[in-house]
């Protein structure tokens, strides 16, 4: 199991690479629009900041060679690294066959079917991603797709694995775990959240009553 952050903040990439947890970072267009650096300048800072595992890159392009140039620029900068992010659609979908076969990683993103998880698996790709929440919000049931995409790639006994994403609480990612994800990414605020517990809190303070009077 890998527990990834989602953002593309130098800041948050900073905070979660001391955390000892956190094994890689994903990114999108949306995040990577909030930041001021063009794309792949700041996917080299955040190969930086963040000094291991994988960090996933979705190319903004539409056309298939452009995707497959910001592809292969976003893998040169750590081509043991990078892994290129690309929606789960017919035009982005072609373009994983030859990443792949150039040894670039490759994810299927935004993925809310498990006929997109079949594809990643013939693609050859390292990730399906679904988003849990966002099919939640949507009445699509986020843990529905994640049971659908665990049991086709069970079914094909694939190397493919799933990382949820789009989650926005500790117990969701716990859920995204128990329904069949491989992998998780989160936000920061969410990551910290993770060992967050009203029990835990008041056994450290009666841990630290206890040590004022020793
Ligand atoms: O990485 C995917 C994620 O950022 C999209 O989910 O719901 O947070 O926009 P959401």
């Amino acid at each position: 199991m890998a527990v990834l952050l989602d953002s593309a903040s130098l800041e948050d990439a900073a905070t979660a690479a001391e955390l000892g947890f956190v094994s890689g970072i994903t990114t999108n267009p949306t995040l990577m629009a909030r930041e001021t650096s063009q794309p792949l300048a700041h996917l080299d800072r955040l190969l930086a900041v963040f000094p291991r595992g994988p960090i996933c890159f979705q190319p903004t392009s539409s056309a298939f060679s452009e995707i497959l140039d910001e592809a292969r620029a976003a893998s040169a900068l750590a081509p043991q690294r990078v892994v290129i992010k690309l929606p789960a659609t017919l035009e982005a979908i072609r373009v994983a066959t030859p990443l792949v076969g150039e040894g670039i990683s490759c994810a299927l993103t935004a993925v809310y079917s498990p006929a997109q998880a079949l594809l990643a698996h013939e693609t050859g790709c390292k990730w399906v991603i679904p988003y849990v929440d966002r099919a939640a919000r949507q009445s699509v049931g986020g843990l529905v797709v994640v049971d659908a995409l665990a049991a086709i790639l069970e079914r094909l006994q694939s190397g493919t694995r799933i990382l949820a994403a789009s989650l926005k609480s500790a117990p969701q990612v716990v859920d995204a775990i128990l329904h069949g994800a491989h992998d998780v990414t989160a936000p920061l605020d969410v990551l910290l959240a993770l060992p967050a517990h009203p029990l835990t809190e008041s056994a450290v303070r009666e841990f630290a009553a206890a040590k004022v009077k020793s």
